[in-house]
């Protein structure tokens, strides 16, 4: 056998036997060959009426991909309300994020060549990497290949927590194989968007957490009363329709809003990933795209155990 050849059954043994699905960044090339202008155009549609609806697309990819692997089961809709959007962590997703990846999935089935042809859990992959893309941040090719999923159950939900610690993160994030660099650097996302009082006022109430600048509490206070009000939201940042790495300068001055943003600067193990990112944007940049990437292949389903969706909010 040759060398090119060992290589080649090495590699296809080593996607055997990790269960690991390929994806590519050619799958719908010759399938549906304007799907990416098609999902961009819809992304750059639903953003210019709404400055949350980038937040909120990056968001339910996360959600999506934490639970059930990336397979667009948190769209599913089951009558029953037995389905991930009805689970309390999904409570606090935006509309416009959900709006965002239906106009996606409109506007590539109105192209005769796509129709039912693109999976759910790929317009969202695109669709995520397209509202990062447009909010001014990084852009790559996304992998693609995935297929929907069948199921969809509220008590599959399992998300992290706004008051996580670094350990309780890091517990979540290692089942799936992701490292505090990609913690930190996903969490990056929170460069975007917002966050109920829900979330904060936890740490201001009825003093404030000692990893608040103090200056700041008062200023989270005066937006989050002691009375709760769910509907009050503070911004993550002063640039929140902005991707870029203010999250982290933001950490460094003890300004995360979350209490799972600011562990990522108290705890030694990833503070020093946190001033990296928040003194070298492409450097955060890159790091981003890696995660994402990782991020996208979870929990992948195949023709076995998966659907090309026609309608991403139920099963065919
Ligand atoms: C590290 C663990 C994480 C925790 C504990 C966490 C928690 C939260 C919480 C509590 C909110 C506010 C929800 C609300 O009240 O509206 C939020 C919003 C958001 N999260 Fe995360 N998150 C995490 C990681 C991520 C990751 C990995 C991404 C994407 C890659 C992400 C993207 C977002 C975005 C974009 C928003 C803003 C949504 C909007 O404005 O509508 N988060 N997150
Ligand atoms: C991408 O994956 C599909 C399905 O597995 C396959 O048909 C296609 O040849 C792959 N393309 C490349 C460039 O590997
Ligand atoms: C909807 O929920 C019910 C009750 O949990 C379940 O039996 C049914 O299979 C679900 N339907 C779909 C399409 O997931």
């Amino acid at each position: 056998m040759k060398k090119s050849q060992l290589l080649l059954l090495a590699s296809f043994l080593a996607i055997l036997y990790s269960g690991a699905t390929a994806l590519n960044e050619t799958y719908y090339a010759s399938i549906c060959p304007n799907l990416e202008s098609l999902v961009q155009g819809a992304v750059r549609g639903t953003m210019s009426t709404s400055n949350i609806a980038a937040a909120a697309t990056l968001q339910i990819f996360f959600h999506d991909c934490f639970v059930q692997g990336c397979d667009a089961s948190i769209l599913i809709q089951n009558a029953s309300g037995d389905d991930e959007q009805h689970n309390f962590d999904n409570q606090f997703v935006r509309a416009d994020g959900y709006k965002t990846i239906m106009a996606a999935k409109a506007a590539v089935d109105a192209d005769p060549q796509c129709t039912n042809k693109v999976s759910c859990a790929d317009i969202l992959a695109l669709a995520a990497r397209d509202a990062v893309f447009l909010s001014g941040g990084p852009t790559w090719k996304v992998e693609l290949g995935r297929y929907d999923g069948k199921i969809s159950t509220s008590n599959s939900v399992n998300l992290p927590r706004a008051s996580d610690n670094f350990d309780q993160l890091m517990s979540r994030f290692s089942v799936h194989n992701l490292t505090p660099t990609d913690l930190v650097a996903l969490s990056g996302a929170h460069t975007l968007g917002a966050t109920s009082c829900f979330h904060v006022n936890s740490r201001l109430y009825p003093t404030p957490d000692s990893y608040l600048d103090p200056g700041f509490a008062i200023n989270l206070q005066g937006q989050c009363p002691a009375a709760l009000n769910v509907n009050q939201f503070v911004l993550f940042d002063n640039s929140v329709t902005t991707f870029d790495n203010n999250y982290f300068k933001m950490l460094q001055q003890k300004k995360g809003v979350l209490f799972s943003d600011e562990v990522l600067y108290v705890d030694t193990r990833s503070s020093s990933i946190v001033d990296k990112f928040a003194t070298d944007q492409s450097a955060f940049f890159t790091a981003f795209v890696d995660s994402m990437l990782k991020l996208g292949r979870i929990g992948v389903k195949t023709a076995v155990d998966g659907e090309i969706r026609k309608d991403c909010r139920f099963t065919n």
